[in-house]
């Protein structure tokens, strides 16, 4: 069983600049909640119970997000704020833990995940991205990392989630090629995997997401992987080395993306998750209809 997921939240972002200046772009909320929770409560209702932050040390707002907050719970106690109290310490199950290790130097994605090496130890473990926010059909049975990890659990391939995207945009994503294009909730055999292909030489649509099931032996691979695009050691030089050895699989993803590393992609999720808020959704949608754009 999968119950290790490493988060690498090491990262400037400069892509979110002013906001990130002086606030983790992970900790940007949205609608009202940071970022990083909705990654974190994905990789919890599939089975994880131990968040892995590859951090930085400018981003220690992260961890007190995760922490408990002795002062404030008195204060809302004493003030019987009991839902607010309930919401603030409620926010991962006691059986999670949350512990972090810094990634010392920007050297890439690959090196974030060699980060966390000791804390993996022998366990096969999970990697997501937070840049990216992953939400699951409410048709869906269960979320696409839990499918994942299933399907690991059975075959033991590795599993890389990914999903179509415009010819013009492969350039910045890992795109794998695969023996024949699968349907949403299938894995399939992985040929190749390229990172950030120049467009027209990609060998497919399909990209990936910043979710991947990996075993623990990626440790080693790592630690001899070159740098390559961008000067960095990346994750994806690693698994292509890993399939060289033996079967890795990409799975489609059925849910859809909000990649928050970006303006628009995270103004795009603000909309979509204010819309289906519980308490905030319709009034929301009556704000928007007002604007009558
Ligand atoms: C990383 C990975 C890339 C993946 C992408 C998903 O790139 O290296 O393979 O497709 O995340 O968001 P980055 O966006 O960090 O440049």
């Amino acid at each position: 069983m999968i119950k290790k997921a490493i988060l690498p939240v090491a990262g400037l972002g400069t892509r979110f600049l002013p906001a990130s200046k002086s606030i983790p772009k992970e900790m940007v909320t949205v609608v009202d909640r940071p970022a990083i929770e909705y990654v974190v409560k994905e990789a919890v209702a599939a089975g994880i119970e131990q968040i892995i932050l590859v951090t930085h040390s400018a981003k220690g707002a992260i961890e007190n997000y995760f922490d408990r907050h002795f002062e404030l719970e008195t204060t809302l106690r004493e003030k019987k704020k009991f839902d607010l109290l309930a919401e603030i310490t409620q926010i991962i199950p006691d059986n999670v833990q949350v512990v972090s290790v810094r990634q010392a130097q920007p050297l890439g994605l690959g090196h974030a995940v060699l980060c966390a090496k000791q804390l993996i130890g022998q366990d096969d473990f999970a990697v997501l991205l937070p840049d990216v926010l992953v939400r699951h059909k409410t048709t869906q049975h269960k979320n696409d990392l839990a499918q994942m990890m299933t399907r690991f659990q059975h075959t033991h391939a590795a599993q890389i989630m990914v999903e179509a995207v415009a010819a013009d945009l492969v350039d910045q994503y890992g795109i794998v090629d695969v023996v024949e294009q699968p349907a949403e909730g299938q894995s399939v055999l992985m040929r190749g995997i390229v990172e950030k292909p120049a467009v027209g030489t990609a060998p497919s649509n399909l990209s990936v997401v910043g979710r991947y099931i990996l075993p623990a032996k990626i440790m080693q691979l790592l630690e001899n992987t070159p740098k390559g695009a961008g000067n960095e050691i990346q994750l994806t030089d690693a698994i292509a080395m890993l399939q060289q050895d033996e079967s890795v699989e990409a799975y489609r993803m059925q849910g859809q993306t909000f990649d928050c590393g970006n303006k628009l992609g995270y103004l795009k999720a603000v909309l979509h998750y204010a819309v289906d808020h519980p308490t905030l959704g319709a009034d929301f949608k009556a704000m928007i209809a007002e604007l009558g754009l």
